[in-house]
């Protein structure tokens, strides 16, 4: 709570992620998925424990670019004894992205995003969009939360489909794009 009022932009809430949105941000990853998942803005964890208690099969790859965040994520992580299943990187998601692209590692399935992207600037919006879609293997999923619509054209115009839910019950409210490529 400290670390998200002293890095309030780059935080985007107060408050970590409630059930309800994990619920609809995680739901389109099959059970026994058993691929490769990506993280963006893992923040404290809370999305992330319990996309790696629902997939098992799934490794998971999440960053935070807050190294105090990350931290709290892989410590939560090891004290649920989700610790080998996910690699917590201390980096942005720019960087971690253009290293997948770099390494040629596979084509990636999901990539799963609570990065505030309404604080960020038009172009640096534009370029972290343009880099998940960039990673993505045609038909993945890239599943993104926000607190607005404000970046539903741009995110519309990369990708095949788009659609959004709205989640009442989460402070503060949140919409969540599904957009496949
Ligand atoms: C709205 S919080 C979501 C945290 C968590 N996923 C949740 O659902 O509770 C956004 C997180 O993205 C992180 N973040 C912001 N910009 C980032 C970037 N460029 N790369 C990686 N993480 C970033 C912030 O530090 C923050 O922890």
């Amino acid at each position: 709570m400290c670390v998200a009022l002293l890095k309030l932009r780059q935080t985007g809430t107060i408050v970590p992620s409630q059930r309800f949105l994990i619920s609809q941000m995680i739901a389109p990853v099959p059970e026994s998925y058993s691929g490769r998942i990506i993280e963006l803005g893992a923040g404290n964890g809370a999305l992330t424990l319990r996309l790696a208690a629902r997939c098992p099969q799934a490794r998971i790859l999440a960053c935070e670019i807050n190294p105090t965040l990350a931290r709290e994520t892989r410590d939560n992580l090891d004290e649920a004894g989700l610790g080998d299943q996910v690699e917590v990187a201390s980096d942005s998601a720019e960087h971690l992205l253009s290293e997948i692209s770099r390494r040629g590692t596979g084509p990636v399935d999901y990539v799963l995003s609570g990065i505030p992207l309404g604080n960020l600037d038009g172009e640096r919006t534009q370029a972290l969009i343009d880099a998940i879609c960039g990673v993505l293997r045609p038909g993945g999923l890239y599943v993104q939360f926000q607190y607005s619509l404000l970046d539903r054209r741009r995110i519309r115009s990369c990708f095949r489909s788009l659609r959004t839910s709205l989640v009442c019950l989460n402070i503060p409210p949140a919409v969540v794009y599904y957009a496949q490529k």
